[in-house]
């Protein structure tokens, strides 16, 4: 079956399903299981992969990619190999150096779509996510747009096709575009069912950004879920519609991005899924279809604060969550009376709650009332804030006012 593709500058065309590898965090897909889900994708017909040197199994997808030149199923040329240069190389002496160790990893000569992974750097090093004794994120103060003029030369030099960004706002981009000589040619962000981001994707799209979706599914295996959050394949909505077009929810949820124009790459190591997702181009969903699909945004990002996230579950005994999240609670109330008496703080409250859900008042604690009496003096404790600073689109003034501590 021949699956559309987006055109990207300088690259072959991106098809808009690939397979995501992503398998950290304890999910399913560590080493041969990778490796076997490329195999099996590639057989399908998958031509996009999409990795990351964070993922940790740019080996084993080399692996598979490499199985499948050997014998004889695909060349080089027909697959989209899409990377992203992580938060610890951000320092732009070391950008080329780092975007050869995918390459070495993956094997496959060059890639065709490297992205920028996040807005934010951490500390160089061995360390993925590197923190101090107390357990606090240790960021590196590089500036994304330097970090950028040095992953261009990369197309020049032939390493790599075309360049992207992912997880990054409409400001971050736009700083990116005044400074860009290579084109920005696709954003990856979260997008699902419970997550339209339209105002991004428009955004984008109005500078000639293409758009993939991570995450698509809305990760219904993630490990760092909290157990009141919704799930999108519960959804009554999408089981109806699944259900009346002889569909799985997922595939609905995939039809809908793909007629979105939005590129889509859902991860499996599970065969039978890895089909499905791909059996996405024989059917259609009507107008009344996707308005209803469209009306279940409400803006909940799954992403994004799973790196603190995760720390926080692994420094914490059940009580101390517990604890916090009773003190998350109190911040919430102090939050709305602030917001009678502070237009700025409300802004603030309100950029927060969009991507709060309950289980995430337990971050909250952390740069509730703390956090706006430092945005009001100016100074903004960074390891609490910079990863949500990315996703909040919080106004550029604030975020170079930000001041490490
Ligand atoms: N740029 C970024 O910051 C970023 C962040 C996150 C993800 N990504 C990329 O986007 C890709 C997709 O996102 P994601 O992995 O977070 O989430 P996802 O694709 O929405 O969901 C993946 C999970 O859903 C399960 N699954 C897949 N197909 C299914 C089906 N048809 N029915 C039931 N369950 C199914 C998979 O389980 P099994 O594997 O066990 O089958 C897997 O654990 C990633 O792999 C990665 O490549 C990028």
């Amino acid at each position: 079956m021949a699956v559309p593709e987006i055109p990207i500058p300088g690259a072959r065309g991106y098809p808009m399903v690939g397979l995501g590898t992503f398998t950290i965090f304890g999910q399913r897909g560590a080493g041969d299981e990778v490796e076997q889900a490329v195999k099996t994708a590639i057989d399908i017909g998958y031509r996009s992969i999409d990795c990351a040197w964070v993922y940790s199994n740019e080996e084993s997808v080399g692996r598979g990619i490499k199985a499948k030149i050997d014998d004889g199923t695909v060349k080089r040329e027909d697959l989209f190999i899409t990377t992203k240069l992580w938060d610890t190389c951000h320092r732009p002496a070391i950008v080329r150096e780092s975007c050869e160790k995918s390459l070495k990893a993956l094997g496959c000569g060059y890639i065709d779509l490297y992205l920028m992974h996040w807005p934010f750097g951490f500390k160089e090093g061995d360390d993925l996510f590197p923190k101090d004794e107390n357990g606090k994120v240790l960021f590196s103060d590089h500036d994304f747009v330097d970090t950028y003029k040095a992953m261009e030369p990369l197309v020049a030099d032939g390493l790599v096709k075309a360049l992207g960004l992912s997880n990054f706002n409409h400001k971050q981009v736009d700083r990116v575009l005044q400074i860009a000589k290579v084109p920005v040619t696709n954003m990856q962000i979260e997008i699902h069912p419970y997550l339209s981001n339209k105002k991004l994707i428009d955004y984008c799209r109005s500078k000639g950004i293409t758009i993939t979706a991570y995450a698509p599914l809305g990760n219904p295996t993630r490990t760092w879920a909290g157990t009141d959050e919704p799930v999108v394949f519960d959804e009554p909505k999408l089981q109806a519609i699944a259900k009346a077009k002889g569909k799985t929810v997922a595939q609905v949820c995939l039809r809908f991005l793909i007629q979105r124009n939005i590129n889509v790459i859902p991860k499996s190591v599970t065969p039978s899924r890895i089909k499905e997702n791909f059996q996405i181009f024989d059917f259609e969903l009507s107008e009344e279809e996707m308005k209803t699909i469209w009306s279940l945004d409400r803006n909940l990002r799954f992403y994004g604060e799973s790196i603190k996230r995760r720390e926080e579950i692994s420094n914490k005994t059940p009580l101390q969550h517990q604890q916090q999240n009773t003190r998350c609670k109190n911040t919430k109330d102090e939050y709305s009376t602030r917001r009678k008496r502070d237009t700025r703080h409300v802004n603030i409250k309100h950029k927060r709650l969009h991507i709060n859900r309950r289980d995430q008042w337990a971050t909250g604690a952390d740069f509730g009332r703390p956090f706006v009496t430092q945005v009001a003096n100016g100074v903004v404790i960074l390891d609490c804030v910079r990863t949500t600073l990315s996703l909040l689109q919080l106004p550029r003034g604030l975020e170079e006012r930000t001041i490490v501590v």
